[in-house]
């Protein structure tokens, strides 16, 4: 089946376009990573996809229905969590957040069941142990796992992320990478995952989109990661190096050569 379609897709902020006529299709149990520089589109097409944002034109189908009818089936980690730190959850709290939405009925009581799951979510993650310590006082890495444990409660069967990886140090990310391999192995789950930095995420994505506010290329690692489409979206400077049999892409912080520009 395929989890995502989309055709001639153009989303809009207040009529200006964001992103603009991209096509693409995503069949059930993919990894996709979603790559572009900083203003590219990444979060407004993830946030399409997952219903938060409604104004769009062409056509977007989730599992063959309209995205908003498609709602239960998707978990969403957004890229910086809302989820307020003053407040002083454990992980095993937040992850049992992540059960009381369902079918779009909000359960305002956390119930043995919940709480029965959450536990299992979060041993999956590797944090069994950590269960009743403090979200605020956990590790980067631990956050964000949490956090993916959170995603899991409702057994979603298309996972959008949102960065992931970004603000973790190379420990973290190898933490939360084994996490995301694992989902993709042992759970039947569609993956759209948005990085910077594809270089982690490489080993786990079956397809790369590229897109830099309109669709750059899409395609398998090897088709997409080829010099001349690095350089077309972050410059002459990026290229894609070979080692050993795997691709490597250099292309450099595009937010500091833009805000050196731009004039601080
Ligand atoms: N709520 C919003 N209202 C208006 N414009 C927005 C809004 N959110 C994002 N944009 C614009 O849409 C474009 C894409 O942003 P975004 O999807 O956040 O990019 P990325 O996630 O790739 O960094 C940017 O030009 C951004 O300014
Ligand atoms: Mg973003």
């Amino acid at each position: 089946m395929t989890a995502v379609e989309a055709e001639n897709l153009t989303i809009l902020y207040e009529g200006k376009p964001a992103l603009s006529d991209v096509t693409f299709r995503l069949d059930e149990g993919k990894t996709l990573l979603l790559l572009g520089p900083n203003g590219a589109g990444k979060t407004t097409l993830l946030k399409t996809i997952a219903c938060f944002h409604r104004e769009y034109r062409g056509k977007l189908l989730v599992f063959g229905r309209d995205p908003c009818d498609a709602r239960h089936l998707i978990g969403y980690v957004p890229q910086s969590s809302s989820l307020n730190e003053r407040v002083p959850l454990t992980a095993l709290e937040v992850v049992a957040m992540g059960g009381l939405y369902r079918r779009g009925f909000v359960h305002f009581k956390i119930s043995e069941e919940i709480l029965r799951k959450a536990e299992e979510v979060l041993t999956f993650v590797g944090l069994g142990h950590v269960k009743d310590r403090l979200f605020r006082e956990l590790s980067g890495g631990q956050k964000q796992r949490v956090l993916l444990a959170r995603a899991l409660m409702s057994d979603p069967k298309l996972l959008l992320l949102d960065e992931p990886l970004s603000a973790l140090d190379p420990s973290a990310r190898a933490e939360v990478t084994n996490v995301l391999s694992k989902i993709k192995s042992e759970k039947n789950v569609t993956m759209i995952i948005t990085t910077h930095d594809i270089n982690p995420l490489l080993e786990i994505g079956d397809l790369v989109m590229l897109i830099n506010k309109r669709l750059i290329a899409f395609g398998r690692p090897e088709e997409v990661l080829t010099d001349g489409v690095i350089k077309s979206v972050y410059g002459p400077l990026a290229k894609v190096i070979p080692v050993g049999g795997k691709l490597y892409c250099i292309t450099g912080d595009f937010h500091l050569h833009r805000d050196r520009g731009g004039g601080l």
